[in-house]
């Protein structure tokens, strides 16, 4: 595995007649992996470039370009600012190739002197060395085979590629190293891409391995490995329904925290009778040690998945921030288990985790089958959340939760996990009904700072909601232990700081209450979210669930607040500012 992992999104088509309008509709389903700027090429006897940096959509706006081959690419800057000089695709210098490229070529000081002292660039970026590194090969080797070869034995670091040829306009080039790239088979047609979400007419799709390439045409594809050509398994693609469809609703995130309830009843069917793979939890009952690694909304749901595995009392159960761990001295996972959780599969900081500690056992818990996670870990469980396009994450982190639970069932049978499951969906029901007073709560989150409070598995999902919030709302947002308050952060309270109190344990009840009182005789507002055998009068009182269960019910009214608030103030809540959905650099 290489060092360095890329955002971005790829994707070429050949054979369809509107290419154009067809690298579209799939970037903007590639959108999550950046969306700095974007850009598209296609042959037509010639190269034509668009590129923009007002988002994907805006490429609809410029000329239409014709031909029936043509690459794509959107982008999360790294190398060189945003630009539409930087944007991809890039071309070479004797305007003969073009190329789409996701990662980072590590070693591209030194190709450009040994190889490329003659020419000359336009951008700042990494990618403008490869394809101009491949033209001043294909002049030596008049062979494209030959000299996608020769590319993998120059480039050091991750490279993806797509490449077209202006002589050529029936066939694609491609590489793929380190990013994820899948060819998707259609029906006179071939389309290659970094996430095979993005396929439309595609019938069967074909994994790529680090370091093939080979070419598409309309109806053939060639892969290749060290020079011999491989045979590749054909995948069914299985997508169900069109998740890029708002389904009425005016954003993704808004109708991610409403199919909350549809994820719980997947998980249900999926795991219909809860059993899971009799090794994988032969291992985790023999283990001593399990780490669970996560990043971000991943992190905070493994939170809680300690909290349910603590409790089977002969395990030593760690959770783990993945860009920390990896630094961690004297880490021991000799007879250790390791718990990855990643809604998509691809975050890089858990991906070198995997790399370092990779002679342990591990099972990943993704939303993505055949994501790089997916396919390195010994096991794997699926969240069934269908695909997650908001950045902020929602529907995965209850999915999350649940498949812990599932885990955590496996191990001790200590409860009836279906009416536990029935119990959880009418809970959810009922929050969805309590939507105006979640409205009401956001509206008082109109200063520069907020802070939710709580004590054990409640204070574990303030750092949820707290993180939601800022990612949306752009609002600063702190999750704080209600018990901490009195050691530094009651300074900050004033009546233009709201809190948000969230009480599920009744045996704490009285510490959070007590917190609440030091807030409010110091002018500050708050709201109190807590379940039915707490409440009194609290802002919200939610149906009780399993206490394992909790964490799930508490979030779903902080992502209600968060969503509300970013839409009072007039903000992208899919596409947050700075954020990408997945997280492949470092
Ligand atoms: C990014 C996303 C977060 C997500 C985190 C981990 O930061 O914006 O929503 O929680 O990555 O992603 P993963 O795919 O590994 O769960």
């Amino acid at each position: 595995m290489k060092e360095v992992f890329n955002l971005c999104g790829i994707v070429g088509s050949v054979g369809k007649s509107q290419t154009y309008e067809f690298l579209v509709d799939c970037l903007e389903k590639l959108e999550y992996r950046g969306y700095d700027s974007c850009g598209i090429a296609v042959n037509d006897n010639q190269i034509k470039i668009n590129k923009s940096v007002d988002g994907v959509k805006s490429l609809l706006d410029l000329t239409i370009l014709s031909g029936n081959l043509g690459i794509a690419h959107t982008r999360w800057a790294t190398h060189g600012k945003v630009s539409l000089e930087n944007s991809h695709p890039h071309i070479c210098n004797l305007k003969r190739f073009a190329v789409v490229h996701n990662g980072i070529i590590e070693n591209y000081r030194e190709i450009k002197d040994k190889y490329l002292s003659e020419y000359y660039f336009n951008s700042e970026t990494d990618t403008e060395i490869i394809i101009n590194l491949f033209s001043c090969f294909y002049d030596i080797y008049h062979d494209v085979n030959l000299t996608l070869n020769k590319l993998i034995k120059i480039l050091v670091g991750s490279y993806s590629l797509v490449i077209i040829d202006n002589l050529n306009s029936e066939k694609i080039y491609f590489i793929k190293n380190g990013s994820p790239l899948f060819i998707g088979v259609g029906e006179n047609f071939n389309t290659i891409a970094s996430d095979v979400n993005c396929f439309k007419d595609v019938l069967n799709y074909v994994v790529l391995n680090d370091y093939e390439y080979g070419y598409l045409s309309k109806d053939q594809y060639s892969v290749y490995f060290a020079e011999k050509e491989v045979k590749k398994k054909e995948h069914e693609l299985e997508i169900t329904e069109d998740v890029y469809d708002l389904n009425g609703y005016e954003d993704y995130m808004l109708k991610e925290i409403e199919e909350q309830k549809k994820v719980i009843q997947n998980i249900m069917d999926n795991y219909y009778d809860f059993t899971l793979n009799k090794n994988l939890i032969n291992k985790l009952k023999q283990t001593k040690k399990i780490y669970i690694i996560g990043a971000g909304t991943s992190y905070h749901a493994g939170l809680i998945g300690k909290v349910m595995l603590d409790e089977l009392y002969n395990k030593e159960v760690y959770v783990k921030v993945a860009s920390e761990f990896y630094y961690e001295n004297n880490v021991d996972v000799e007879n250790a288990f390791l718990i990855f959780i990643s809604q998509s599969g691809e975050t890089k900081d858990l991906l070198k985790c995997y790399e370092r500690f990779s002679k342990a056992d591990s099972l990943v818990i993704t939303n993505v089958k055949n994501s790089s996670l997916d396919l390195l870990c010994t096991y794997s469980l699926y969240l069934y959340a269908n695909k997650e396009i908001a950045v902020a994450s929602t529907k995965a982190y209850i999915a999350q939760i649940l498949i812990l639970f599932i885990v955590r069932f496996n191990l001790k049978h200590d409860f009836l996990i279906v009416d536990e499951f029935n119990k959880l969906l009418d809970s959810v029901t009922d929050i969805y009904q309590q939507k105006n007073k979640f409205l009401e709560i956001a509206n008082n989150m109109k200063h520069t700072s907020a802070f939710y409070i709580g004590k054990g598995i409640d204070y574990f999902v303030c750092l949820e909601a707290a993180l939601k919030l800022k990612e949306v709302s752009y609002i600063h947002a702190e999750g704080l232990m209600s018990g901490e308050l009195k050691h530094g952060s009651l300074a900050l309270i004033s009546e233009d700081v709201p809190v948000v109190a969230l009480i599920s344990d009744k045996k704490i009840e009285t510490k959070v209450r007590n917190s609440i009182e030091e807030i409010k005789s110091r002018k500050g507002k708050v709201f109190s979210i807590v379940t039915e055998n707490i409440g009194i009068n609290d802002d919200i009182i939610l149906k009780e669930v399993h206490d394992y269960l909790l964490a799930i019910i508490m979030a779903i009214p902080t992502q209600y607040i968060a969503y509300y608030t970013a839409k009072r103030l007039n903000l992208n809540v899919d596409r947050p500012r700075n954020l990408a959905k997945s997280v492949t650099v470092e």
